[in-house]
């Protein structure tokens, strides 16, 4: 049995101080994830980093390392993040052709896996992998950058996700990304997600206040 989970936040670096990554994390100690956006500018268009920053960080942190491949062929990548540490790994549906390959790729390499979708894919792409996935990240808004407006419009997705995963009592994790704050918090976990992805509304300005405000405003 699989039951209610408690709802665990997954601070994203991309908006952390990259001059003193140790600190940020340090910063940010207190919570269960965290949320590492690798980005190709191919995939999205944008750039951000790769597994040597992962693994350079990984003895900083006791934090599960939750990597988020925003990137195109993501199967040719799979032993370099699972050798940097990364705990969890998810990939976007819409960057492969065979999920059902990567999966056990990923999970053959005693790694869990993560499946996410952009903002107009609709759920029922992904329903035949849940017997196989430890999570599902939700996009709320377009991957590619931080700090953008939640996009209210995919609410029903995450209920959606709770209602197909719930039904089968099914051990997995759903999380939202994007424009996640204490405005959007309450909604999003009412809706039943479990795990919160939030960039630039933990790193901007006061750190420990600001997770305190996310904290509180899902109570
Ligand atoms: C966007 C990334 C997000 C981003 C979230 O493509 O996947 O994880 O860092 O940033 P905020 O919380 O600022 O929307
Ligand atoms: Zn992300």
């Amino acid at each position: 049995m699989s039951g209610p989970k408690k709802v665990k936040i997954s601070p994203s670096i991309l908006s952390a101080d990259f001059s003193d990554l140790e600190r940020s994390i340090e910063d940010v100690k207190s919570t269960e994830w965290l949320h590492l956006d690798v980005m190709d500018g191919h995939f999205v268009p944008n750039l951000t980093f790769g597994p040597c920053v992962i693994d350079s960080i990984r003895d900083k942190s006791e934090h599960v390392f939750d990597t988020h491949l925003m990137i195109s062929n993501p199967g040719g990548y799979i032993d370099d993040f699972v050798d940097a540490g990364s705990d969890i790994i998810t990939f976007h549906v819409e960057a492969v052709d065979d999920t059902q390959n990567l999966i056990e790729d990923i999970k053959g390499r005693e790694t869990k896996v993560g499946l996410s979708l952009k903002p107009g894919t609709e759920f029922e792409t992904i329903e035949e992998f849940l017997p196989d996935i430890d999570l599902i990240l939700i996009m709320t808004v377009e991957p590619g950058f931080s700090g953008q407006e939640f996009m209210e419009e995919v609410v029903p997705k995450i209920k959606n996700a709770r209602k197909a995963v719930d039904e089968k009592d099914y051990d997995i994790d759903i999380a939202v990304d994007g424009g996640i704050s204490p405005k959007t918090a309450g909604k999003v976990v009412d809706n039943g997600a479990n795990v919160l992805v939030s960039g630039s509304s933990v790193f901007k300005g006061d750190v420990e206040k600001n997770l305190r405000g996310l904290r509180n405003s899902i109570e």
